[in-house]
This record gives structure tokens, sequence and C-alpha cells, in this order.
């Protein structure tokens, strides 16, 4: 099983993941955690790059995260899934397709098609997203890198760039408010991934 989580930066998603990895192998399942961008010597790379670098130009910063993800993907989710892992990341094409896709104005399409090559077809059984107000996801997230100083106007893109998505990929992105507290959010994830794994 690959799960996904995605959302605004300070959505509360990097503790969503731990919380469901913590689940999972509670109940015995051998589970891989990942973060993008990073997880591997390239990605850590490419994400200093990326996140605390010059400005780029929108395609630029696309093919970065499209260089940190080919190689979590080759060296460490298809190996990981491979073994009959889970593979949870923090982030993955959602991220690039709400980013660089929508909020920076490049086109779902193109992004899309560039990623899937990348990631070798390999797309989540389900993504998470979570929905938060964006005033407390601001104040959550500081501004310590380059996406983050963005400000409040490319945030409100990002996060109408997510819910596009989930209207156009209903069957893989679940959708859910994360405005409660994150032990009673990871039991409503937890449940809704019951059906499937
Ligand atoms: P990070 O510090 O990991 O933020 P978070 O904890 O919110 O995940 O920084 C990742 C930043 O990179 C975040 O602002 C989102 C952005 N990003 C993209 O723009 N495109 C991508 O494909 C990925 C993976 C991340």
């Amino acid at each position: 099983m690959f799960v996904t989580f995605e959302g605004v930066d300070g959505s509360g998603k990097s503790t969503q993941a731990e919380l469901l990895r913590d689940a999972l192998v509670a109940e015995g399942r051998d589970v891989v955690l990942t973060r993008e961008p990073g997880g591997t010597e390239l990605g850590e790379a490419a994400r200093e790059l990326v996140l605390n670098g010059p400005e780029m130009s929108p395609w630029a910063e696309t093919a970065l995260f499209a260089a940190a993800r080919a190689e979590l993907v080759a060296r460490v989710i298809l190996p990981a899934l491979g073994r009959g892992s889970d593979v949870i990341s923090d982030r993955y094409v959602d991220s690039s397709l709400a980013y660089q896709g929508i909020a920076r104005g490049i086109g779902i399409e193109p992004v899309l098609d560039l990623n899937l090559h990348v990631v070798q077809g390999l797309m989540p059984d389900l993504t998470v997203l979570l929905l938060v107000d964006l005033e407390l996801a601001a104040v959550r997230s500081g501004a310590t890198d380059r996406l983050e100083r963005e400000g409040a106007d490319f945030r409100a893109r990002v996060d109408s760039a997510y819910r596009q998505l989930a209207a156009r990929f209903p069957e893989r992105i679940v959708a859910l408010d994360a405005a409660r507290p994150a032990d009673e959010l990871s039991e409503v994830i937890r449940e809704r991934l019951r059906s499937r794994i």
C-alpha cells in the first residue's frame, strides 16, 4: 500500500504521516516513511537548492523536485513496495501539480506528464489531503524557506490548487478537514484506509 499526504505548508501533514506510520507499525505492518523533497542523498541536495537556493524559473523548480522524486522512487519507494512494505510519503506528485502546475502557472498537464515518467507510472493507492484554515497554517509553518516566504496569495493559490486536484482525482484523493486534534484526525485517517488495507 502506497499512501501520500498532501496539503499547504503548516497543514499538519508531517504529524499525520508519522501517526499513521506508528499506527500501522503497531498493527505489525512493515512501513517505510519518506518525505519530499529529500529522502536520498541527491534528494537532500536538491531540497537544499530548491528551498534555500537562488530565485529560479518555474520549470527549473519543477525539474529539481522531479529529480529528487526520481531518486526517491527508484531507490526507496519501489524497492520497499517490492519487499511488501507499506510506504507513506509526506508529499509526492500532487505537490508538484499544486505548487508548480497550478500555483506557479505551468499547467497541470505538462507537470503530470513529466512526473509520470519520473515516477515510472507509480501513483499512490490513496492520497490524504489535509485542508486547514490558511491563517492557522501560515502561523504554524513560519516562513523559513523560499516557498514559505511566498506569502498569503501564493498559499491561497496552492490551497485552491489542491481542491481542484481533489475534484479531478476523486477516487484517489481523500480531502479531510484538519482542524480537529491530531490524534482524532489520525483515527479518522486510519478508518478511511481500513477499507483499502
Ligand atoms: P518542507 O519544508 O518539506 O515543507 P512541508 O513541511 O510543508 O512539506 O518544504 C517543502 C516545500 O516544497 C513546500 O513549500 C512545498 C514545496 N514543494 C513543491 O513546491 N513542489 C514539490 O513537488 C514538493 C515535493 C514540494
